[in-house]
C-alpha cells in the first residue's frame, strides 16, 4: 500500500454510485488511505447526498465521484447528479469510474469506461471543479443480463490486480499531485470521442428498453428486499396476497436486485429480449422513420423536433406494452415456468462484490460517514 505521508487537504468527500458493490469498493479503499493519512472522510451515496451543505467552497476539500460504467458513460442517475451539483470555483475533484473485466483462463478482459470520466469531467469543469485527475478501474463484471456471474477465484484475481491501482491513485492525489497523463486515461479518451454517440443511444434506447426485461421467477417469496434496496427506486411490488416486483422505467440495470436477491429470484428472458427488440421493435421502429419522413418533408426543424419527441413516446408505448404481457405471462405459473426454463440467467450465477453487504450500500451504515451534528 502506498503511504502518503503528508497531505495539503483537510477533508475528503466521496460521492458513489454502485449496483453490486464494485465503486462502494473502490471509494472505501480509497476512504481508508486518507484515513490513514489522518484525512476525515465522508463516503456518501448519491441517492442519499445533498451537495448544497456538503460541498463548502474551500480549495482544502478533495472531493471524488466513484460510479460503474454504463454504456461506456456513467449511469444517468450520476449524470443527473453532476448537473445538478452546486457551483464551486476552489474545491478539488476527481472522477473513478469502475469497469467490467472478465477473465477466461489465464486471459484478463479489460473493461472500458471511455465517457464515464471524460464526459463526467467535462461537467464537473463546466461545474468550476479543479479538477486533479480521473482514473479507471477493472473490477469484476456485473452484467448478468449478458453473463454468468464469474468464478470466485477470478473474481479475487480481479479485484487482487485493482486494488494497489486504487491506493496509487489516491496517494498521488492526496499528495498534492495529478492524474491526467497515463497512457490509460488517453485511449479511454480516444473511446469517449469514438463511442460518444453510441453512449448517448444507451441512454436513451437500451436503458429503457433494459428496465423494462426482467421478472421474478417462482422461487421469489415477495420478501420486497428488491424494491426497499432498489437506489432508484424503480420496483414497484404489484399484487396483494403475493406481490411480485414490476420493474418501472427508473430502472437503470444496475444488477443490485439481481445480484443480492435472497432466493436468486430475479431473471431476464434473453429470447424476449432478442426477438422483441430485434424482430419487432426494430422494423417497427424503422417503418415509422419512413412514415414520419413523408409527413414532414418540407420543414426540417419542425420535423426533427415532432419527429423525435413523437418517435420517442411511440418507442417507450411499444415497450411498455409489450413489458405488460411479459409480466402478464409472468405472473401465470405456467408461464413462468415457460420464461425460467428458457432463460440462461436460470442457470448463470449471481454477482456481487464479496466485501459487500446491502447494508454497506446504505450512509448510515459507513464508518466513515460523519452523523448529522456530529
Ligand atoms: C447495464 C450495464 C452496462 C455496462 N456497461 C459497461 C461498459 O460499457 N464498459 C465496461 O467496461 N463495463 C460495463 N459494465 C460493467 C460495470 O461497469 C462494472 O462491472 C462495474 O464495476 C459495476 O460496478 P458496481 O458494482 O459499483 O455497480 C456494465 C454493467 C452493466 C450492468
Ligand atoms: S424478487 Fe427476490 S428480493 Fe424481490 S421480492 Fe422476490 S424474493 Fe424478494
Ligand atoms: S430495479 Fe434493480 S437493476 Fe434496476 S435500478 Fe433498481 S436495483 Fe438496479
Amino acid at each position: 500500500m502506498n503511504e502518503v505521508s503528508k497531505t495539503s487537504y483537510e477533508k475528503l468527500i466521496l460521492y458513489y454510485q454502485s449496483g453490486t458493490g464494485n465503486s462502494y469498493r473502490t471509494a472505501v479503499w480509497m476512504a481508508e488511505a486518507a484515513q490513514k493519512a489522518g484525512l476525515p472522510v465522508e463516503l456518501i451515496p448519491i441517492h442519499q447526498a445533498n451537495p448544497a451543505v456538503e460541498l463548502t467552497d474551500n480549495a482544502k476539500s478533495l472531493v471524488g465521484f466513484v460510479s460503474p460504467t454504463h454504456g461506456f458513460i456513467a449511469p444517468w442517475s450520476m449524470l443527473k447528479f453532476l448537473f445538478r451539483l452546486p457551483v464551486r470555483k476552489d474545491v478539488h475533484a476527481f472522477y473513478l469510474a469502475t469497469r467490467g473485466r472478465l477473465k477466461f483462463g489465464r486471459v484478463f478482459v479489460p473493461g472500458l469506461a471511455a465517457s464515464t470520466i471524460w464526459f463526467s469531467a467535462l461537467i464537473l469543469a463546466l461545474k468550476g471543479y479543479r479538477l486533479v485527475g480521473v482514473e479507471s478501474i477493472d473490477m469484476p463484471s456485473n452484467w448478468m443480463t449478458l453473463h454468468s456471474g464469474q468464478k470466485p477465484e477470478s473474481i479475487r484475481a480481479i479485484i487482487a490486480r485493482s486494488k494497489p491501482r486504487v491506493d496509487r491513485f489516491i496517494s498521488r492525489l492526496l499528495s498534492g499531485g495529478r492524474n491526467w497523463f497515463t497512457l490509460r486515461n488517453a485511449v479511454e479518451l480516444l473511446f469517449s470521442i469514438v463511442l460518444f454517440p453510441v453512449s448517448i443511444v444507451y441512454l436513451l434506447f437500451g436503458k429503457t428498453f433494459m428496465s423494462k426485461i426482467y421478472f421474478a421467477n417462482r422461487n421469489c417469496n415477495s420478501c420486497g428486499v428488491c424494491a426497499k434496496n432498489c437506489p432508484q427506486k424503480a420496483i414497484r411490488m404489484i399484487g396483494k396476497r403475493n406481490p411480485k416486483p414490476f420493474w418501472t422505467f427508473r430502472c437503470e440495470s444496475c444488477m443490485r436486485c439481481m445480484g443480492f436477491c435472497p432466493q436468486k429470484a430475479i431473471e431476464v428472458h434473453q429470447p424476449y429480449v432478442i426477438i422483441y427488440c430485434f424482430f419487432i421493435l426494430m422494423p417497427f421502429l424503422n417503418t415509422l422513420n419512413g412514415w414520419f419522413a413523408g409527413w414532414f418533408p418540407q420543414i426540417p426543424v419542425l420535423y426533427e423536433i415532432v419527429f423525435a419527441a413523437l418517435y420517442f413516446l411511440i418507442y417507450l408505448s411499444a415497450v411498455s406494452a409489450a413489458y405488460l404481457l411479459y409480466f402478464g405471462l409472468s405472473l401465470v405459473p405456467l408461464g413462468n415456468t415457460f420464461l425460467t426454463w428458457t432463460t440462461l440467467t436460470h442457470i448463470y450465477s449471481r454477482y456481487r462484490e464479496p466485501e459487500t453487504t446491502l447494508h454497506d450500500l446504505q450512509k448510515s451504515s459507513t464508518p466513515f460517514h460523519r452523523s448529522e451534528g456530529s
